[in-house]
This record gives structure tokens, C-alpha cells and sequence, in this order.
């Protein structure tokens, strides 16, 4: 079986993560000395945000070189190590390609400012068109960026560029066949450094309806809609990526990483209906594509429901695995987004008894909250695009908390003022090492799924059995010998109205990590995992 159909793979914001030099900043060789924590966790997989050469107008997803090591996070040689660390540990490494856009410092950009309007080969890379209005005054079309405001900057010589985030990333021409090429070269690149698979950012929107079209009103205010959107979901992504998937399947084995064969492709699209999201796992295209809709669902048991099997039913039709996700350096928190750390916890509890395989985000697994940062400390674009309503998203970028009782909790050696996103007081609970030895900790309680979890595989989808009925206040499933109940209702659950039996071997509940037994009722926003092929120990067992 390939290893990823039912990986745990844990999302490394390398310059979140750990800082060696004391910059106030995580950097690669910091990633290296804190992965025996993931490997401890249990993960298989870490996969890396950018740490190219970026002049961070948006968190490093703005790349002025695909094919380098921003010099503040570390050289090619600390990735090398990087890679051999990880997989020394057993842990396969996924980095970030972003080819969607560079960043406007980034050579090609500013070849073509220099060029100047109307064709030609430097402009050609990018979307440059002439405006529209009286003096070409006005944007091509009314496509809003991602990020707020028109999607279109005009530049001095008159003509205006495509930009779906900020005006910092322009948008490159997908149709152009060195833009092609080259992100080829960028593939060959990292394999070559060892990397076993790539996490493809923005992967539903490289290419643009032809004429650019106009997209009406209402655009990202339903992300229900995103696939009719003619800058989203276009036909021919689909032939570029099965390309790619050739290229990781040929390109030659390097030591230390997965056979060809086993190299991945996870698409990050933004993508929401089951069946359009599903046409980016098809058997020769990407084996993995992150399911936003299960992370974007209420603490609503219906609404739970209906996005699990939802996204089970589309990407059985094509034989591929779900990819859950509850958490990402985009995302709020969890224990801020479901309003407790309990619901968090349970929700945890929940995806990882999913068939299919899961991506955590760095200290999702210490329960962090999200954070607040100050006004003049933020650096998400969001901010100021959004007239300052958006606070953004680096509340879930603040540094690890890794051991002491204050900021900066062995993230760094620098002064807590250095880092260069400020902690919070009062995380010392939280830190790694606080919870290492607890056995009520967030970090515990993810460590025991992910152990118990590898005991029960369920790559695929037709593993899954309910126990609770669609609309009900409560979700109760088995796969694979494992079962699991979480109560999302306001009154405790009696276990007996699901007709589950079994051991129960983890619980969610706050506390010391004892779990109940099965005649206890489960309390409100609790989860419930139990082993239901081995009933040692409880009265409820048949034998
Ligand atoms: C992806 C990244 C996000 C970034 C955006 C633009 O959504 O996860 O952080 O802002 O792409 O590159």
C-alpha cells in the first residue's frame, strides 16, 4: 500500500518553528533539531512552508527564487541536512511549490517592468493587458483579488497586471511554455535534493478562463461557488498536473527519499465541491488534495456528517484517499475557531479516525489557541488590504512554545521583543516540554491516536460503518476495528444509544488521560475512541 493514503503529515512554518542562531527567527538548521518532536508525535511526514528567497509580502509565498534557500532561514547545505535528518527519523519530507505566482522582485518580474507594454517575450510570462475605460483608466476586468481590493495593479508605462493575492505575488501565464519549463526545472531541482513529494499552493488557479472574462459579483464571499469562478477550476490544470505526476514517477530514485512511485503531489485548492475537488486525485494526477470543506464545517454534528461523507462518496468514485485538516498556518486555531479547547480536542479525535490520510500544523498538537498580535506588529497583507478589518493570519504564526514559562520559550536565544512575531504570556502550560510528560496533554492525547491509529490502517474510503443517523446531535463510526463517538449535543450521550461495543481506549475529555469506561455517559463536545475487535477489560465484551 503507498504510504501516504493514510500518512500523518505535520505542517513545518519553518520560520515559526525553531530558531539556531537567534536571529528571532525559525530557520532550517532550528527544523532540524526539533524533528525527533514530530518523530516522537508519530507523524510520517513533515511537509515545509517556503524558505526560498522571499521579500516576505506574504509570509514567503511571495518567491523571488524557486530554486534557492532565503538566506535568513539557512543554504542549500542546511536543507541537505535537513532532508537526511528527517529521514534518518523515518519522516519523508514534502516542501511547498508555488507556481501560481513569483514574487514582483522576483527577475522575470522585473525584466518585464523594464520591457515595457505590449507583447514580447518578458511581459508574456505574466498577465499584462491594456485597461479598459477612456486612457485604459480602469482594471481589464473586475476580478477581486483573494486578499482584498481589485485583482489588478496598474504599473507607470500604463498597461496592468494580474494579481490574485497580493500585488507583490503577479500572476504567472500558465499558457507560456518557459513558465512551464521552468517550474519543470524547479520539480528536477528539489528531487534531486531529496524531497519526496511537494505541496502545490494555490493548485485550482494557475490557469485563467481564455478572453479573461469578467466573474460578476459576489466573488470569495462563497467559497461554494470558487470552481465557476473563471480565474479557479479551469480543464486545463488537470492535463499540466498529470505531467507532473509523470515527472515525479521517472525522474530518477535519490537516496534517502521514497522510490519514484511513492513521491506525492498534494493539491492545495481551494475547491469545495466533493466531485471538483476529487478531479485533482484521479488515478494519474495527484495523489492528495487537502479537504478545506471538513476544516471550513461547524461544531454541527449534521454539517460534520455531511462533509465526511460527501467527500468520501467523490473521492471513492476515483479511488483516492480523503486528505482531512483541521488546522494550517492559513487557518484560526482550533481551540479559538469550535470556542474551547475540549471541542478542539475532540475534533482531532474525530479526523484522525477518518479512513484517509490527515496533515497537523505545528502546535495544533499542543493545543495553542490563536494568538493576538498587536496592530503594528502584524505582518499578514490581509491587514491593510482589508481597510484593517482582517487581523490576518500570523495569530497562528506566532513562534513555538517549547519549553521555559515566557517568551520566548526556547524558541530562540533572542529577547522576547526579537522574535519576529511576539508570544503570548501565559503559554508556559502549553509548552512542549510542559505537556511531554503528561498524560493529559494535548500532546498526548495526539500521540496516543497517531500510535493507536497505525495499529488500525484505513487508506481508503469503503472502511467506514455508521452507528448514529444523519441528523443526529451526535457522530458515532467504526473503520477498521477502531470506533468513534463524539457527543456534539448539549447532554451527555449514554454509549448504549449507539450500539457501539467495545474497549474504549481514548478520550478527549480534560483531565489525566484516564478513560472512562463504556457505561459512562460521554459529556457534551467529547470524543470517544474505541476498539471495538478487542474488548479486554469491560464488561460489554460478548466473549
Ligand atoms: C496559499 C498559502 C497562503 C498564501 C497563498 C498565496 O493559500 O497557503 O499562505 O497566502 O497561497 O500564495
Amino acid at each position: 500500500m503507498s504510504w501516504w493514503r493514510d500518512a500523518v503529515c505535520y505542517e513545518i512554518h519553518p520560520r515559526s518553528f525553531a530558531d539556531s542562531d537567534g536571529d528571532g527567527t525559525g530557520d532550517l538548521r532550528g527544523a532540524a533539531l526539533r524533528l525527533p518532536h514530530v518523530r516522537r508525535l508519530g507523524a510520517d511526514a513533515v511537509w515545509i512552508t517556503p524558505f526560498y528567497p522571499s521579500p516576505l509580502a506574504d509570509g514567503g509565498y511571495d518567491i523571488a527564487d524557486h530554486r534557492a534557500v532565503a538566506p535568513d532561514l539557512g543554504t542549500l547545505d542546511d536543507f541537505d541536512a535537513l532532508a537526511s535528518t528527517a529521514h534518518a527519523l523515518g519522516l519523508k519530507v514534502i516542501v511547498d511549490l508555488v507556481p501560481n505566482h513569483t514574487s514582483d522582485a522576483h527577475p522575470w518580474f522585473r525584466e518585464a517592468l523594464a520591457a515595457g507594454p505590449g507583447p514580447g517575450r518578458a511581459r508574456g510570462r505574466y498577465l499584462f493587458r491594456a485597461g479598459r475605460g477612456r486612457d485604459g483608466e480602469e482594471p481589464p476586468n473586475d476580478w477581486r483579488s483573494a486578499f482584498g481590493g481589485p485583482a489588478w495593479t496598474r504599473v507607470p508605462d500604463g498597461e496592468w497586471y494580474l494579481h490574485l493575492h497580493a500585488p507583490e505575488q503577479p500572476d504567472l501565464d500558465w499558457r507560456d511554455a518557459e513558465v512551464r519549463a521552468d517550474f519543470e526545472d524547479t520539480l528536477r531541482f528539489w528531487l534531486d535534493h531529496g524531497v519526496d513529494g511537494f505541496r502545490v499552493d494555490v493548485a485550482h488557479a494557475l490557469f485563467k478562463a481564455a478572453g479573461l472574462p469578467d466573474a460578476g459579483p459576489g466573488q470569495h464571499r462563497d467559497p461554494a461557488r470558487n470552481h465557476l469562478m473563471p480565474y479557479y477550476d479551469q480543464e486545463e490544470l488537470h492535463p499540466l498536473y498529470r505531467g507532473w505526476r509523470a515527472l515525479l514517477d521517472r525522474h530518477p530514485a535519490v537516496p534517502g527519499a521514497v522510490a519514484p512511485e511513492d513521491r506525492v503531489l498534494v493539491a492545495e485548492a481551494a475547491v469545495f465541491e466533493p466531485a471538483r475537488l476529487a478531479r485533482y486525485i484521479r488515478q494519474d494526477e495527484m495523489q492528495q488534495a487537502f479537504n478545506f470543506a471538513f476544516l471550513e464545517a461547524p461544531w454541527d454534528a449534521p454539517a460534520l456528517r455531511g462533509v465526511v461523507d460527501g467527500s468520501l462518496a467523490a473521492t471513492a468514485a476515483e479511488g483516492a484517499p480523503v486528505t482531512w485538516v483541521l488546522s494550517s498556518h492559513d487557518a484560526v486555531r482550533p481551540p479559538t475557531r469550535y470556542g474551547s479547547l475540549l471541542r478542539a480536542r475532540s475534533a482531532a479525535l474525530l479526523m484522525l479516525a477518518l479512513p484517509g490520510a490527515a496533515y497537523l500544523y505545528q502546535g495544533e498538537e499542543l493545543g495553542l489557541p490563536q494568538a493576538w498580535v498587536p496592530d503594528d506588529r502584524i505582518r499578514d497583507p490581509l491587514w491593510p488590504r482589508s481597510g484593517h478589518r482582517d487581523r490576518g493570519r500570523d495569530g497562528a504564526r506566532v513562534p513555538v512554545p517549547w519549553s521555559g514559562d515566557r517568551p520566548p520559550y526556547g524558541f530562540s536565544s533572542a529577547a522576547p521583543s526579537e522574535t519576529w512575531l511576539p508570544q503570548p504570556d501565559g503559554w508556559g502550560a502549553l509548552t512542549a516540554e510542559a505537556q511531554q510528560g503528561d498524560p493529559g496533554s494535548t500532546f498526548a492525547l495526539y500521540r496516543a491516536a497517531l500510535r493507536l491509529r497505525r495499529t488500525r490502517p484505513a487508506p481508503g474510503h469503503g472502511s467506514l460503518v455508521w452507528h448514529s443517523q444523519a441528523r443526529a446531535s451526535y457522530l458515532a463510526f467504526e473503520r477498521a476495528g477502531l470506533a468513534c463517538v463524539v457527543n456534539l449535543g448539549p447532554d451527555p450521550l449514554p454509549l448504549e444509544r449507539t450500539g457501539l461495543r467495545g474497549r474504549p481506549v481514548l478520550t478527549s475529555a480534560e483531565g489525566d488521560g484516564t478513560v472512562p469506561a463504556a457505561r459512562e455517559a460521554l459529556a457534551p463536545d467529547t470524543a470517544l475512541w474505541l476498539l471495538t475487535d478487542d474488548m479486554e477489560g469491560d464488561g460489554r465484551a460478548p466473549h
